[in-house]
């Protein structure tokens, strides 16, 4: 009998994972199809050159340092057992969509909620959702750089204060404005840093080292070197205040200059959080989802311990 793979969209472990309320699940590795294991060595053959033209070096040296199968889904076992002992990250596998405070919360504890599917393969562009690729050949090789690693762990704490700062609002109404504007401008500039950032450097003077990017063969090669994108040193007050867009190429991409120069980014990201700066910023996208709200309405009770 076919084994019945982990497809995006088409994994029974995963849907019934889900139907039982399961977030944080296993790697049934056996589970994948020879069509899994086909997707990844398609992605990772077309990747590998771009990655080598585009990407920032600390990206290049992280899928040394993991030692990625090109051929093959990697097992997460293996991925840990290098990336560990360089900066205590972990990937740690979800049944699906991670609720924003708890995603937050997990970077804290330096675990990366990881999906364990892979997108169809022949359907390679196509992403309806995150996969294995995006998420373990996207982001993970980030994860060995201790500076970088630093600036997640970052980020978790500024949703520790959002969740700790709100709480204390008595207005339900008023809390939920305020924390969703926080939000806002939390998931933008993560956008706009983590998943599609630039930095300066390499020899073309820029290079990648946002998720969304490394993980797209098309955007990776555009985001470098086409025209028609706006490419701009990082200004805090303009990202967080920018829509961010998902169903296209980024016409607006930001520019770092180091992972020092974002770890400080995100410490006077929170002080302005505490400062009230983020209690209004420009309507538009994303959209906070109700989920996400919740969660960090829930989470009340874990900050103000
Ligand atoms: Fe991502």
């Amino acid at each position: 009998m076919p084994k019945p793979g982990l497809t995006t969209g088409h994994a029974p472990f995963v849907e019934e994972a889900r139907s039982r309320g399961d977030l944080y699940i296993t790697q049934p590795y056996d589970l994948y199809s020879q069509e899994n294991h086909e997707a990844w060595r398609r992605l990772f053959a077309r990747m590998q050159p771009r990655w080598e033209q585009f990407a920032n070096d600390r990206f290049l040296h992280g899928v040394e340092a993991l030692a990625l199968p090109a051929d093959r889904v990697p097992r997460l076992d293996d991925v840990n057992r290098r990336l560990e002992p360089l900066t205590g990250f972990q990937a740690k596998p979800v049944s699906g969509y991670v609720p924003g405070f708890l995603f937050f919360d997990c970077l804290r504890r330096r675990e990366f909620p990881t999906t364990i599917t892979i997108r169809d393969k022949d359907h390679m562009d196509y992403l309806p959702e995150p996969d294995i690729f995006h998420d373990v050949a996207g982001h993970v090789p980030m994860h060995t750089d201790r500076a970088f690693a630093d600036v997640l762990v970052r980020f978790g704490d500024c949703a520790h204060t959002a969740a700790q700062l709100t709480a204390e609002i008595r207005d339900q109404r008023e809390r939920e404005r305020r924390l969703t504007s926080i939000m806002r401008a939390m998931s933008r500039f993560f956008w706009f840093t983590v998943e599609f950032g630039l930095m300066r450097g390499g020899p073309l003077g820029v290079c990648a080292y946002g998720s969304g990017l490394l993980s797209s063969y098309g955007e990776l090669q555009h985001a470098i070197e086409s025209d028609a994108v706006q490419r701009y040193p990082l200004q805090m007050e303009w990202a967080i205040n920018q829509g961010a867009e998902i169903d296209h190429y980024q016409p607006i991409l930001f520019i770092v200059d180091s992972f020092e120069h974002l770890f400080e980014l995100v410490g006077r990201f929170e002080q302005w959080m505490r400062a009230g700066k983020l209690d209004n910023v420009a309507p538009g996208l994303p959209e906070i989802q109700e989920g996400d709200l919740r969660s960090f309405m829930e989470a009340e009770h874990l900050v103000m311990a």
